[in-house]
Formats: structure tokens, sequence, C-alpha cells
């Protein structure tokens, strides 16, 4: 035999210089939930380790992690319900709690990187992305709201904003409506494909920001497609989106990969709640080992493609490579 594969995994050193694919503590984005009051830490039931945190608890969440060098965050709000509209006003209330805990995390911890979510789900009565008339999801009333929302949050200091909505023209409208107000360097982290998919379950009862109505697939792509993401990241790329976004991960690995082939912006994937919960349960069962799983799980993400990738396990990825 001339060619022995083997030979390349004789021992670690050497199968630590072939290796292909790094996953570093850097690629991660840590989607945090937060909740307006004070020491307030409720763990949600589907998602083991994760829990809505009110703005003390999240900063020290903040401090523990960028102790572990984790320095990406995403935010979501879990808004009271009388506190929701069909206009999502609460996101445009510029002291409300969302926008004051973006505005404390900037000011303890200026180092780190912020990403919002810009959807009006989390303040919708109709627990919708856009907003609802005669029943129906409407475009270009929608766009308008996700401009503003957009603003106040890079008013508070977002990095990214994250537009997770799947409007059509929402990327143009954000980008025109931020540098229109001044923010020319906030950048924008596209939902490029986001499909409609059934692994949103925990963060809804996470948020309890189910839609009250009918589902989310007029807005949402369908998961059977594939060309059409090509389609929706040709429409990013020129509406001016700074990346790319897969969302779910695990389901949708090609999908990844044939945006990194097609795009030369970076590509991030979110590897979302119920991923999470789906090995957390298994671990917890005993039935899969959870500390080798959960790595592979990354990296096979990695491998895909996705540059950068938004997990509820970022926070123990760090732990384990600062243990290792
Ligand atoms: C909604 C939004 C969702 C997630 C992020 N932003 C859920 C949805 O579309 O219903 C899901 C994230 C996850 O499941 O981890 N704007």
């Amino acid at each position: 035999m001339n060619e022995r594969p083997r030979r390349n995994r004789k021992s670690s050193v050497i199968r630590d210089m072939v290796r292909e694919t790094e996953l570093n503590v850097s690629d991660l984005i840590y989607p945090l939930f937060l909740v307006d009051g004070k020491g307030i830490e409720v763990p949600i039931a589907s998602m083991p380790g994760i829990a809505r945190y009110s703005e003390d608890l999240l900063l020290r969440q903040i401090e523990e992690c960028v102790q572990l060098g984790l320095k990406s965050f995403v935010i979501f709000p879990a808004v009271e319900d009388s506190l929701k509209d069909q206009e999502a006003s609460y996101a445009m209330r510029s002291d409300n709690f969302y926008l004051r805990t973006i505005r404390s995390i900037k000011q303890r911890f200026p180092e780190v990187c912020l990403m919002s979510d810009v959807a009006m789900d989390p303040y919708s009565s109709d627990g919708h992305d856009g907003y609802v008339r005669n029943g129906k999801i409407d475009n270009d009333l929608t766009l308008p709201i996700l401009g503003r929302m957009a603003i106040h949050q890079a008013e508070a200091g977002i990095d990214i904003v994250g537009p997770s909505d799947m409007m059509d023209g929402r990327v143009q409208h954000i980008r025109e409506a931020l540098d229109a107000a001044g923010f020319t360097d906030t950048s924008i982290m596209s939902y490029t494909a986001k499909y409609a998919s059934a692994y949103y379950g925990p963060f809804r009862d996470a948020l309890d920001s189910a839609p009250k109505f009918g589902d989310k697939k007029t807005y949402q792509m369908d998961p059977a497609n594939k060309r059409e993401a090509l389609r929706e990241a040709a429409l990013d790329e020129a509406e001016g989106a700074d990346y790319l976004m897969v969302k779910p991960a695990l389901c949708y690995l090609d999908v990844i990969q044939t945006l990194k082939e097609n795009s030369t912006l970076p590509v991030s994937a979110y590897n979302v709640s119920g991923e999470y919960a789906m090995l957390k349960a298994a671990g917890e069962k005993g039935w899969i080992n959870y500390d080798k799983a959960m790595p592979e799980m990354l990296l096979s993400i990695k491998r895909a493609g996705a540059d950068i990738i938004l997990t509820y396990f970022a926070k123990e990825y760090a732990q384990l490579k600062v243990e290792s």
C-alpha cells in the first residue's frame, strides 16, 4: 500500500498538526434572555442551564463570560404581556428595560460585542415578527417599525443589529434608517435563511413569544428549500448586510456550506434552542457523553462553513476550553 491515511493519525501531535478545523471561543456569540426587575433568575425548563436574568444578574453572567474569554452576546428581552401591543410600541420607548440594560452593559464592559434582535414578536400582542393587519402579516407596514427599533438599539450602543423577522426589503430599510440617523458604523447581521422550524420551541417558552394565531410560514423559509437561500443571500448582500446567517444550524449544514461557497460575507449559524435542548436531554439521561458530543456538534457547524456560531453552549464551551 502506498497510501495509508492512518499514518496521519498516529499520535496526538500529528493529529493536532493535520487538523483542518479549529473552533475558538472568539467564534461564538452567547444568547442571553433579559427580564425587567432586580435579583431575578428564572430557569427555562426546556433549556437546562439557561435562565432569564434581570439586569444585575445578567451583568454578572457577562462578567463570568468575559473572564472565560467569551465577549460576544446577543440579548433577547422577555416582555410582560401587559406591555405588548399591535405596534410593538414598547420597543420604541428609549427608557425600556432592554435599551437601559444595553447601555449598562456597554458602560461596564465597553470591550464586549453586543448584538440585538430586530423583530416585533417579543413586543407584539400578536406574537408575530411583523405587523398584523386583517389577520395577515403586512410586510411594508412592518419595515418602518423595524427601522425605528434598530435606531433605538444603535442609540443605546448595540454593535450589530440582528433582523430576525424575515420581511422582504428589511435590510435595506434598516441600513438607510441607521445611516440617516448617523449610525453608519452599526453593523447588520441578517437572518438570511431563517427556516420555519420546530426547533424554536424552547426559545418561545423562554420569551413567551409564540404566535397567537397561525404559524410563521408566510415569512420564514420552507425547510425543503436551498436555492431560495441563495436568493435571500443575494438580496441581503445587495441591501447592505455585513453578515449572513443560517438558522437553525444542524438540520441546515448544507445551506451553511452553500452560502459560504457563494458569498464573500462572513457566514454565521444559529445553533437554536431546540438543538440545545435535544443534546442536554440526551446528556441528562446518560444516553450520550455530553462533554464530547457538545464540542463535536459545534465543530460540525464550523466545518460546514460557519465563521460565527450563535449558541447556548458558548459559556460551557468556553469553560471546557479553559479546563483543557
Ligand atoms: C424571533 C426569533 C426566534 C428565535 C430568535 N429570534 C424564534 C421565532 O422565530 O419564533 C429563535 C432562537 C432559538 O430558537 O434559539 N424573532
